[in-house]
């Protein structure tokens, strides 16, 4: 069963001991969640009149690319735009900090994905059941393979009025590979996509599983009401997860940052515990 350890750890950017260090890298490539309950993202005084108007478009959540600067999913006026462009770029910045810190070992290989602020109220959302994060799941992105490299993620809780962002979170990813059946990909589909646009690089034949298990695990009702740990992230934490690899849901709560990173499995203190590795063994084929 995932477990949610805490870290006492209260600045970005104070340096980490080894103990810290093996400990954190220890608990996230085992599957359980890091979180430090005392490691708050703090909003500045404009941040803050930000999260009281209404400045999301369609979308769920205002998402940026430190890439390349620009914002998604917002319908802000210019001097809004500024101040949520700070706001991200900021976060963008503190959780870099933190990651290249706490995980030292994986600083050369670190790829950093795109930036969040999810001021939305998650309970009650509608939506398919394919998109509904209230249901257990290992995170897989359509559009955006992510060929074996690992999904590394660190989410902030800044709800300024007191509530926590409720989780669920499920047992091993082993347990979910062994538990359905996976056909690999229709020949010459993965090519399809990609000359269609439909994915942004190659869906490899682990993309196409771990796209499977996204939905399998959100399709299976016996899974969902099974064993689970629910954990609530109160405001002022900060937390981290390898959410390729462990099932989670989000089930209640408003206002939380997120940082996404991409890690090459071979930057893991012990890659034969990553996603691939395992779904390699499971199938007893080469999936990238
Ligand atoms: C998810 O990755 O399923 C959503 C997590 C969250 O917004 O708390
Ligand atoms: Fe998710």
């Amino acid at each position: 069963m995932t477990q949610v350890l805490a870290f006492g750890r209260e600045d970005w950017q104070a340096p980490a001991d080894a103990h810290e260090r093996d400990g954190v890298i220890a608990a996230l490539e085992a599957g359980d969640v890091v979180a430090f309950e005392h490691l708050p993202f703090v909003f500045t005084e404009q941040e803050r009149a930000l999260s009281q108007s209404s400045l999301l478009g369609d979308s769920k959540n205002i998402s940026y690319s430190s890439a390349t600067g620009e914002l998604k999913g917002c319908n802000a006026g210019p001097a809004e735009l500024q101040v949520l462009h700070g706001l991200l770029a900021r976060y963008a910045d503190y959780s870099q900090t933190l990651v290249r810190t706490v995980l030292a070992p994986y600083t050369d290989g670190l790829q950093v994905a795109r930036t969040s602020f999810r001021p939305q109220e998650i309970s009650g959302r509608p939506t398919s059941w394919r998109k509904d994060d209230t249901r257990l799941h290992v995170d897989s992105f359509p559009s955006s393979p992510v060929q074996g490299r690992r999904i590394l993620r660190v989410f902030s809780n800044v709800n300024p009025f007191g509530e926590s962002r409720v989780w669920r979170v499920g047992g091993s990813f082993e347990d979910v590979a062994r538990r359905y059946e996976l056909p690999g990909p229709l020949w010459g589909s993965s090519q399809l996509l990609n000359w269609l646009h439909i994915t942004k690089s190659r869906r490899t034949a682990y993309d196409h599983h771990m796209l499977r298990l996204h939905d399998s695990l959100k399709a299976d009702a016996a899974y969902q009401s099974g064993d689970q740990l629910t954990h609530e992230f109160a405001p002022g934490t900060t937390w981290l997860v390898y959410t390729d690899q462990v099932p989670h849901a989000a089930m209640s709560g408003r206002y939380a940052m997120e940082q996404t990173f991409l890690l090459p499995v071979k930057y893991m203190r012990n890659a034969q515990l990553s996603p691939v590795k395992v779904l390699e063994r499971v199938l007893g084929r080469e999936l990238v």
